[in-house]
């Protein structure tokens, strides 16, 4: 990745952690002129980065920050997820949206559009999935595995719940659980949601393309959740902490793309049943009007939901909805 000079000032006022770094010294660092840092200063401020500048002290990263950006999600990735072409927004009608365009231009796999809000933000079942300025993470990937059925397309959606849940918990510490199919819950509270979308060959029935959706709330949004979610949605951090948005988008990635490029789809499945907080439970198995009381016995190795209804019988389930009293 070409780092530009702003791109390279940020580096070094990240690397300094809390300390001030004189201007003298970015200077040569950098082999720019003092007048070259102060336009890089003032151009990263202008971007959202709070830097402080003192008189014989020097510049200093405020360690709220927490601005959305390429090279902030790029520093953090795993050398496998280097050759990613990450495009970051600050504002969008829908990643999803936007993917689908670039996936139907001929875009490769390994295209990622992440926001920093959406203005149209889809989430599954014709539903809008709220997404809110600067308080979450709305990211989609473009994927096209090699011979994929579409039938095994549930895969990736489980795939990602799994990367997320690692993702939260490595930058967090917070546990975070899967409600089947694909939604992620920390705290009794829904904080990601997954849609992925797709274009099937239908010679083959095979995946031409997969568009993986990830919406996670990273803090509250300024007014609130919505009322109409405000009972289910939840998100991970009471204040705002450094660079949590790029840390936990690039160790999303890091995770999914380490499950999805060893190719073997199966190796997350047990991590995927052992976050599982449904299994076990009582559910309701909603279909449209319908919904009908019966246990999640478990997870299947296509990522099937077992359930067993009150008059003995049982099905697998690999989409629709249930729902679980918390
Ligand atoms: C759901 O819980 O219903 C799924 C929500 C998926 C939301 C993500 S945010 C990024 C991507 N772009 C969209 O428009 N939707 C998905």
């Amino acid at each position: 990745m070409f780092m530009k000079t702003k791109e390279k000032l940020l580096q070094l006022l990240v690397s300094c952690q809390n300390e001030w770094v004189s201007g003298e010294d970015i200077a040569q660092d950098l082999q720019i002129s003092r007048a070259a840092v102060w336009k890089a200063v003032n151009s990263l401020r202008n971007e959202g980065y709070i830097i402080d500048a003192v008189r014989r002290k020097g510049y200093r990263l405020v360690s709220e920050t927490d601005v959305l950006s390429e090279l902030g999600i790029w520093q953090y990735l795993n050398p496998e997820c280097k050759m990613l072409d990450i495009q970051v927004l600050q504002e969008v009608g829908s990643t999803n949206e936007m993917l689908r365009e670039k996936a139907i231009s001929g875009c490769p796999e390994g295209t990622v559009l992440v926001a920093a809000m959406q203005t149209d933000g889809k989430g599954r079942m014709g539903r809008r999935f709220y997404s809110p300025a600067d308080t979450g993470v709305y990211m989609s990937i473009l994927l096209r595995p090699v011979s994929i059925h579409s039938s095994k397309a549930l895969r990736l959606t489980t795939m990602a719940a799994v990367a997320v849940c690692e993702a939260i918990e490595s930058v967090s510490g917070k546990s975070a659980l899967i409600k089947w199919v694909n939604d992620v819950y920390v705290d009794s509270k829904k904080v990601c949601g997954i849609l992925t979308e797709g274009s099937v060959s239908l010679e083959t029935g095979s995946l031409d393309y997969a568009i993986l959706g990830v919406g996670i709330n990273i803090y509250c949004p300024e007014n609130g959740f919505p009322a109409e979610i405000e009972n289910i949605a939840g998100y991970i951090f009471d204040e705002k902490e450094r660079d949590v948005r790029n840390k936990i988008s690039a160790s999303f990635l890091n995770n999914f793309f380490k499950y999805y490029l060893n190719g073997d789809f199966d190796s997350y499945i047990a991590e995927y049943r052992r976050r599982s907080f449904v299994i076990g439970k009582k559910i309701e198995v909603i279909n449209g009007e319908e919904s009908r009381n019966a246990v999640a016995v478990d997870v299947d190795s296509s990522c099937q939901l077992i359930v067993r209804y009150e008059d003995g019988t049982s099905e697998h389930l690999s989409a629709g909805e249930i729902s679980i009293r918390l």
